[in-house]
């Protein structure tokens, strides 16, 4: 069996009895195929999808991915967020393959994703309150907690919650798939648990490699951080994951939206595994990660340009501190930039734009990565766990990062960050 760490890009050519004992069961053979994919769309609303695989090869992959869900096995498969591992979310047997192939504790629930309204039906019902929001924000980065309808989905899939979380992609490769295998697919991201997600094919591999038997490659993730959980069926409705959809583009459509744990917290709700990242370790590294937190940011963010290049200057004073004592060490290290624009340079650090350029290079041992700026929140949050990963397997110990505000897509990228911190400083 190949070794998770093997690189392999391409199928093994097996000769026609092989093939068809590998497609039994391809993952005990440890054999992982990953097929690039593109689907050319003319139309994606809530009500309307009109698409085709891009070429020949595509449609190939496609019609096998959706055979292998349909088999009850699992397939990888590039969303707008974060890639995802399907499987058939009407299988008990299916689903179950997620937990095993992610080695996911079976009390944390998984998002079901759909191509259609009428897909809904099978499974949940749509209250009203939900109908303007879907309008609005599917086919996207919003998953709703819906009333399930008895008995349709296993309790592996929601672990015997009276509700049900569903979203409808926008990715084109992923609601493809889904229409084609014409089943709600259960999917959370395609990583090992408790490891930054996947935002291309190749961190896929690298987690699952020999554990699933298909990875679609669909190219990097436009959003890179999770679809926003939002639980309509309170009232107030209640922000429970931050993601993709920002808390200030769902505030005109809910006016009273509460943002779990920012303006309140509830014991009952802490008590549960679906609150997310409470109880289990997530999106982290196997380097240490140090995040400064900016305290005054939150005012400055839309605020005075004095009131940003005070947090800045206290933040590159906190950058340089950490930095003094990195250096006293022998381990690699890097900083994390985020505000790329009002400090300058790093002394003695080697600056990285991503790993790809560097991966033939021997990395040196404190790393300048500039993940984004401030002032583009969407961008910091689509390359964060690229970076995350990038550094780790770069062979870096250490991860400095300094911290945006929490207004936009810097209230996902800061919970993502908290979460993965071992040290959280206020600067
Ligand atoms: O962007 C995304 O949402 C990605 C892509 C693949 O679509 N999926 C994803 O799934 O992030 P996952 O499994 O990593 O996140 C599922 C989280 C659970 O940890 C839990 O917090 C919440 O969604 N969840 C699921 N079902 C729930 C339920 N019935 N009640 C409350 N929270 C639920
Ligand atoms: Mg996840």
């Amino acid at each position: 069996m190949a070794s998770p760490s093997t690189p392999r890009d391409g199928p093994a050519p097996p000769g026609p009895a092989a093939a068809a004992a590998a497609a039994a069961d391809a993952v005990a053979d440890g054999a992982t195929r990953v097929l690039p994919v593109r689907v050319t769309v003319a139309r994606s609303t809530l009500d309307a999808f009109d698409a085709a695989p891009a070429d020949a090869a595509s449609a190939a992959a496609l019609r096998e991915a959706a055979e292998t869900l349909r088999r009850g096995q699992t397939v990888a498969f590039p969303t707008e967020t974060v890639y995802g591992l399907g499987a058939d979310a009407l299988s008990a047997d299916a689903t179950r393959r997620i937990f095993e192939a992610k080695r996911r504790p079976s009390d944390n629930p998984l998002i079901v994703h759909v191509a259609s309204l009428a897909m809904v039906d099978r499974f949940a019902t749509v209250p009203d309150a939900a109908r303007p929001v879907m309008a609005r924000f599917w086919p996207g980065p919003l998953t709703l907690l819906l009333p399930k309808r008895a008995g349709a989905v296993p309790d592996t899939v929601t672990c015997g919650l009276p509700t049900v979380a569903v979203r409808m992609p926008a990715h084109p490769v992923a609601r493809y798939l889904i229409q084609l295998a014409d089943t709600p697919v259960a999917a959370p991201s395609a990583n090992l648990s408790g490891r930054p997600s996947p935002t291309t094919a190749r961190h896929v591999a690298e987690d699952l490699r020999g554990r699933v038997p298909l990875i679609l490659d669909g190219g990097a993730a436009q959003v890179g951080v999770e679809s926003t959980v939002v639980d309509l069926l309170q009232d107030p409705p209640v922000l429970l994951r931050p993601g993709g959809v920002t808390y200030e583009q769902l505030r005109p459509l809910l006016p009273t939206l509460r943002v779990y744990r920012k303006d309140f917290v509830s014991a009952a709700l802490e008590a549960q595994p679906t609150t997310p990242g409470m109880k289990y370790r997530h999106y982290s590294p196997e380097a240490r990660v140090i995040l400064l937190e900016p305290a005054a940011a939150a005012a400055a963010a839309n605020g005075e340009a004095p009131a940003l290049a005070d947090a800045a200057g206290r933040l590159r004073a906190a950058v340089l501190a950490e930095l003094a004592t990195l250096r006293a060490g022998t381990e690699p290290f890097a900083v994390v930039r985020t505000h790329a624009r009002h400090t300058a340079a790093l002394p003695d650090l080697v600056p990285w734009q991503g790993i790809e350029h560097a991966r033939s290079v021997a990395p040196p041992r404190g790393i300048d990565y500039v993940l984004g700026d401030v002032a583009d929140p969407a961008a910091v949050a689509q390359g964060l766990f690229a970076a995350l990963r990038d550094l780790d397997a770069a062979g870096v110990r250490a991860i400095v990062v300094e911290g945006i505000s929490d207004a936009h897509e810097g209230l996902a990228v800061m919970n993502r960050l908290r979460k993965a911190a071992s040290v959280v400083r206020s600067v």
